[in-house]
């Protein structure tokens, strides 16, 4: 029988309480979400993908990237239409990409930024889609940095670069900021959950028109109650990100108006991508 949302829910709440209990008498630490800590997972993650470059042929076939199970068979929950569903987060990380698609088309812009590119996937499929627009990636992690234009030049993409750049240096990017550039996230703030706040006032200053930022900003459904409920100890325990909302409608709301919408999609269920859009 198919796992329900709450069920699902039930076990991620089991783990985030055990979770609690452990830091609570240090038998566990609570990670901090700084620089090193996210290079280091990062490094990782792109150092696999690096050296499975040549099993890609395609831009799609690098968009869809995730495996079906986890490497000891277990099954990838994923969340589409507030439901639980098996083996499909690439489906669900390509209907949050069309999401953006759809906004980015709306701005008619000449330049696409993404904060935090990762590997590159998003951008590389847009670029090969798009070849009159110019997209940039900014990124922590050299060698996610290296691993995207490496597939540039394997897919033969001419109008994308990839930069090595800590989004809180905003020195070093803000010439990109202008009037018809779009810029979007893809679960990135959730990696500076105390920081995110620097490259959004940089934005909230240049001309910029059209932000989209799809992130982990938690929503509250009753429809998925015991899931909620373990969400927010996650992000606690985890410390993920939190107060992006409070920080939008605070010191973004004057700049921008702002529009907030639960996709109930997530890659991981505990998880799902909110869309936070923010227009001139
Ligand atoms: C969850 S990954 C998402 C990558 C990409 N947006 C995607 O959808 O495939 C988050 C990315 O944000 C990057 N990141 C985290 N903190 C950053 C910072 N301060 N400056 C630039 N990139 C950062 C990480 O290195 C990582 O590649």
């Amino acid at each position: 029988m198919r796992k329900s949302i709450h069920s699902y829910g039930i076990n991620i709440l089991k783990i985030e309480i055990k979770n609690l209990i452990k830091q609570i008498l240090k038998i566990n630490s609570k990670p901090t979400r700084d620089r090193d800590y996210i290079n280091e997972i990062y490094e990782k993650i792109r150092n696999e993908k690096f050296e499975n470059l040549d099993s890609f042929s395609s831009p799609k076939d690098y968009f869809f990237d995730i495996p079906a199970t986890y490497a000891d068979g277990g099954i990838r929950y994923s969340l589409l239409n507030n439901k639980l569903v098996e083996g499909e987060a690439n489906q669900v990380n390509f209907m949050i990409l069309e999401i953006i698609e759809d906004i980015m088309r709306d701005t008619s812009c000449e330049n696409v930024i993404e904060l935090g590119s990762g590997g590159g996937k998003n951008l590389l499929w847009f670029a090969s889609k798009y070849k009159n627009i110019k997209f940039i990636g900014l990124e922590l992690n050299k060698t996610s940095v290296d691993l995207a234009n490496a597939a540039a030049k394997k897919f033969d993409i001419q109008n994308v670069e990839f930069y090595e750049c800590d989004l809180t240096k905003t020195e070093t990017y803000k010439k990109f900021l202008t009037k018809n550039t779009f810029v979007y996230s893809h679960h990135t703030l959730e990696e500076m959950p105390r920081i995110f706040k620097i490259p959004l006032n940089e934005i909230k200053k240049s001309d910029v028109q059209v932000v989209a930022l799809l992130e982990p900003i938690y929503m509250f459904s009753f429809s998925r109650i015991i899931l909620d409920l373990a969400k927010r100890l996650r992000i606690l325990n985890r410390d993920r990100l939190i107060g992006l909302k409070k920080f939008s409608k605070r010191k973004l709301s004057k700049h921008f108006n702002i529009k907030l919408v639960d996709l109930g999609l997530g890659v991981k269920p505990e998880n799902p991508t909110t869309l936070l859009l923010l227009k001139r």
